[in-house]
């Protein structure tokens, strides 16, 4: 095995052996090309060079290993303690509860809506009575609004990005007409930072970073982001965003990172972000985005994570159930089973359609939900520990079978079953109406994780599979940290 890495921010192309299957292309829209190729022989080697080069994972609180709880969006405050109760009444374990945009006044980032929102301090403390962590979202659109003292302390401050002719560059997003912080510059990140400070002051623990490409939306008038033209800081050398468009989500998530840090510097920092560039994973998690709900999106969920873990991305995962909302109980079920092995943990819904909680979908599902979510609790020693490697070495903590067992022909190519750190064998099922499943086991013995039978590999096993089914099998040699009692 060997990599490449190209590290150029400009707007990157990049032919994967489509045009021509024994070429590779990479075309960049300006900029020097400065290009890395990363030596093996082993996977890991690899992974462990690139992510000794752009940085690693630094170690999450151990509550975000947890599930989390989301969607588009819990209101009033009532209506989140609700959701929190429910999860504590039902006996279905989970750490983080999330709040989308709807809690904003007028969708103002760091802002809270007075109706709905009055005492945000009281609503964190009495969610944490019930032992749950509040996370909430903050997007860069910053509502153009001179009665709003944000918006005015970044005119103040010079943080915003400006047209080469020195005008605001105002773009379309959730508030409307709004400023974009410039993050490549030290006292933009400040900014941001400090206003930041202000969540973490009310008990915040995590930050969600969205439509952070950035975003604006074409409906407003516009593009689907800034234009290039725009400039920016560029850390002291004036540039365009044709430069740094692609980083502007690293300085946010930089900028989120150690504003959490600057106030709580007692507690790790937990930001979650859908944009990114090469490193973003010393700074934030990743989801995959609005995956649809559809049974496609659940099967390409499973290698997109194995792809972001290959690319130093360790702290992944996708909305348990699919975004776009309407889950069949049998897709949500089967989800929740992915869920259980991916890094990152959450259920998340978009705004209108039916309810995406755990118990949403009647009882049948509530009991295999809770089952679940049971089996990750009891894996949470085991992950913590996976975290750990990938803070030192970047080893991602799901993972290919080629990246444990490269060289076996048999799983070169797998890509529905995924190692769970070295030791832990899974294969989710991802496909509608399935009472079987093959599963492929590499070299070397198995052991059926609930029943301990043996299994001698390499081998394939047709597997009778319910819907509480969560194929897992243990490798030999295996010391597996579990928690008893979740
Ligand atoms: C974006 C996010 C989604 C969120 C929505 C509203 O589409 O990806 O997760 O719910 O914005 O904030």
């Amino acid at each position: 095995a060997w990599g490449v890495f190209t590290d150029n921010t400009h707007r990157l192309e990049i032919d994967l052996a489509r045009t021509s299957p024994t070429a590779w292309t990479v075309r960049a829209a300006g900029g020097a090309i400065d290009q890395y190729v990363i030596a093996g022989p082993a996977m890991r080697d690899v992974v462990r060079r690139y992510t000794a080069l752009t940085g690693r994972i630094p170690m999450p609180p151990r509550w975000t290993l947890g599930y989390h709880q989301s969607r588009w969006g819990y209101s009033p405050s009532a209506r989140v303690e609700e959701i929190a109760r429910e999860f504590r009444t039902r006996r279905i374990p989970a750490d983080g509860i999330w709040l989308d945009i709807q809690h904003m006044r007028g969708f103002r980032s760091f802002t809270w809506e007075p109706t709905n929102f009055p005492d945000p301090a009281g609503l964190v403390r009495r969610l944490n009575a019930q032992g749950f962590k509040l996370t909430v979202i903050a997007d860069p659109g910053i509502k153009q609004d001179t009665a709003w003292d944000v918006y005015n302390s970044g005119v103040t401050e010079d943080v915003f990005h400006r047209h080469p002719d020195g005008a605001l560059a105002i773009g379309a997003a959730w508030p409307g007409a709004s400023a974009f912080p410039d993050f490549t510059l030290a006292p933009g990140r400040a900014w941001w930072s400090r206003h930041v400070g202000t969540l973490a002051a009310l008990g915040v623990r995590g930050v969600w970073l969205d439509v952070n490409e950035p975003t604006t939306f074409p409906e407003g008038g516009g593009g689907a982001t800034l234009p290039d033209t725009v400039r920016a800081h560029g850390e002291g050398v004036t540039t365009t965003l044709a430069e740094v468009h692609n980083v502007y989500a690293m300085g946010e998530t930089r900028a989120t990172w150690e504003g959490l840090r600057e106030r709580s510097p007692e507690r790790r920092p937990f930001v979650l972000t859908r944009a990114g560039y090469a490193g973003v994973q010393r700074y934030a998690a990743m989801w995959t985005g609005d995956a649809p709900s559809t049974w496609w999106s659940l099967r390409q969920s499973l290698p997109m994570l194995l792809g972001m873990g290959v690319s130093g991305l360790a702290f992944v995962g996708s909305d348990v159930g699919g975004y776009s909302g309407r889950a069949t109980p049998e897709l949500f079920a089967r989800w929740m089973a992915l869920g259980v092995i991916s890094p990152f943990f959450r259920g998340h819904v978009t705004q209108g359609v039916n309810d995406q909680e755990p118990w949403a979908f009647g009882q049948e599902v509530e009991d295999l939900s809770r089952a679940f979510l049971q089996e990750r609790y009891r894996l949470i020693p085991y992950l913590y520990s996976l975290f750990d490697e990938a803070r030192r070495t970047g080893a991602p903590i799901l993972r290919p079978l080629v990246y444990e067992f490269q060289g076996e022909a048999a799983v070169a190519a797998t890509d529905d079953e995924a190692m769970l750190g070295p030791w832990l064998l899974a294969a989710p099922v991802l496909t509608e109406g399935a009472t079987r499943r093959q599963v492929t086991l590499p070299a070397g013995r198995w052991y059926e994780y609930s029943s301990g039978a043996v299994y001698e590999g390499p081998t394939t096993i047709d597997l009778e599979v319910t819907r509480a089914a969560l194929p897992l099998y243990v490798r030999e040699g295996a010391i597996l940290p579990r928690d008893r009692s979740p």
